[in-house]
């Protein structure tokens, strides 16, 4: 049994956390922390967990989640979670960061995208990226997990294959993504009130979004040439999900790519990956399909001698995205079956 605490509890992914962790037959959860007003149960913050956890949230409390608790799952917001992982690392804890903090290597890339210098740069080195079907072997073997942002973990599992199969030019990739409103975090925001998010649709931050580096440094990673990805965020109304359209453009020598070909290599190229499914030619994934699930659902499009391929991927950004991805690491982390809690 592993004792396990939340630091941003009361957070979105928080929340999924909580609600995941609960079903989990190998976790206790010991430890609760937000940055809080006063002390609360959660099950008064979050209703759903009336009957089924009686601990109190509160300010955090290093003392106690480090004699409590053996790995922590750090829920915060980015450049807050560089302020307290080393001290729950130095404390021998495990730990499992949702924030950007830990997953990009190239620290002024951070600085430039999160506005702030890293204050723990040394760590980054040890942090292993927790997309597990990548880096399955290195979190089995980690204390800390830089669990991946939503949109890279579509947007990177949707490209590897076709990156790592050396069918795509690097310097035409365009990813066209769609998220629902919890991606943004649970927070009062004029623009996030229902008026302003209900029956709209909008795009931002194109080409400057944050996730931009963190997709372009992991994919360059299987590639010696330089990626330049153009990326256009939307945010659509609704709650949750995301769908990413990826355009890539064919090699020369691949033009005669059809879909059933692209369909072939990424069920053989995901084949051992319980969380991954490739939709059959014509049939193409959805939000709702994946909504309250872990999948990551891809489906894929080409046409003999055309140079495009067109690449839908859809995945719950609080689950697969994050906490549920979360999870997946730290079954990986104990030797427990991938799929527990989670399927
Ligand atoms: N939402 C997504 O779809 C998603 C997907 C992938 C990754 N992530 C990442 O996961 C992290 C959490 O996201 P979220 O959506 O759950 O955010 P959120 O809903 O805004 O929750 C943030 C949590 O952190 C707490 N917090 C904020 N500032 C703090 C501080 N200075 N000290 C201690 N606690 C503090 C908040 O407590 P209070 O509520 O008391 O303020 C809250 O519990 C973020 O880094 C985000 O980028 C989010």
């Amino acid at each position: 049994m592993i004792k396990v605490g939340i630091i941003g509890a009361t957070g979105y992914t928080g929340e999924e956390l909580i609600n995941l962790l609960l079903k989990h037959p190998e976790v206790r959860i010991c430890y609760l922390s937000a940055k809080i007003q006063f002390p609360q149960k959660i099950s008064e913050i979050f209703k759903k967990f009336k009957a089924r956890i009686e601990i109190v949230c509160e300010e955090l409390n290093f003392e106690k989640v480090s004699s409590q608790c053996e790995l922590v799952f750090t829920a915060l917001p980015h450049t807050v979670s560089m302020e307290i992982v080393p001290r729950l690392l130095n404390a021998k804890l495990k730990v499992i960061d949702l924030s950007a903090d830990y997953r990009l290597r190239n620290l002024k890339l951070y600085q430039r995208f999160y506005k702030k210098k890293h204050s723990d740069p040394y760590r980054i080195k040890e942090a292993v990226y927790g997309l597990p079907e990548i880096y399955r072997q290195d979190i089995k073997k980690a204390s800390l997990v830089a669990n991946p942002g939503c949109y890279p973990t579509a947007a990177i599992l949707g490209i590897l294959p076709c990156l790592v199969a050396d069918y795509i030019e690097l310097s035409d990739i365009i990813i066209d993504a769609k998220s629902g409103f919890t991606g943004a975090g649970r927070k009062l925001d004029l623009s996030y009130i229902f008026a302003e998010i209900n029956e709209n649709l909008r795009a931002y931050k194109i080409n400057t979004h944050q996730h931009i580096p963190e997709i372009e440094e992991r994919l360059s990673s299987f590639s010696s040439k330089k990626l330049n990805i153009n990326f256009v965020p939307h945010l659509v109304p609704l709650n949750r999900g995301i769908l990413e359209t990826i355009y890539l453009k064919k090699k020369k020598n691949k033009l005669n790519l059809k879909t059933e070909d692209l369909i072939k290599l990424y069920k053989r190229f995901y084949s051992k990956e319980p969380f991954i499914r490739i939709y059959d030619k014509e049939s193409l994934p959805q939000v709702k399909d994946v909504v309250g699930t872990n999948f990551c659902d891809i489906g894929l499009y080409s046409e003999k001698n055309s140079s495009l391929i067109i690449i839908i991927v859809a995945i719950d950004n609080l689950l697969k995205g994050a906490s549920g991805q979360a999870v997946q690491n730290m079954n990986i982390m104990y030797g427990y079956p991938e799929t527990t809690a989670l399927i």
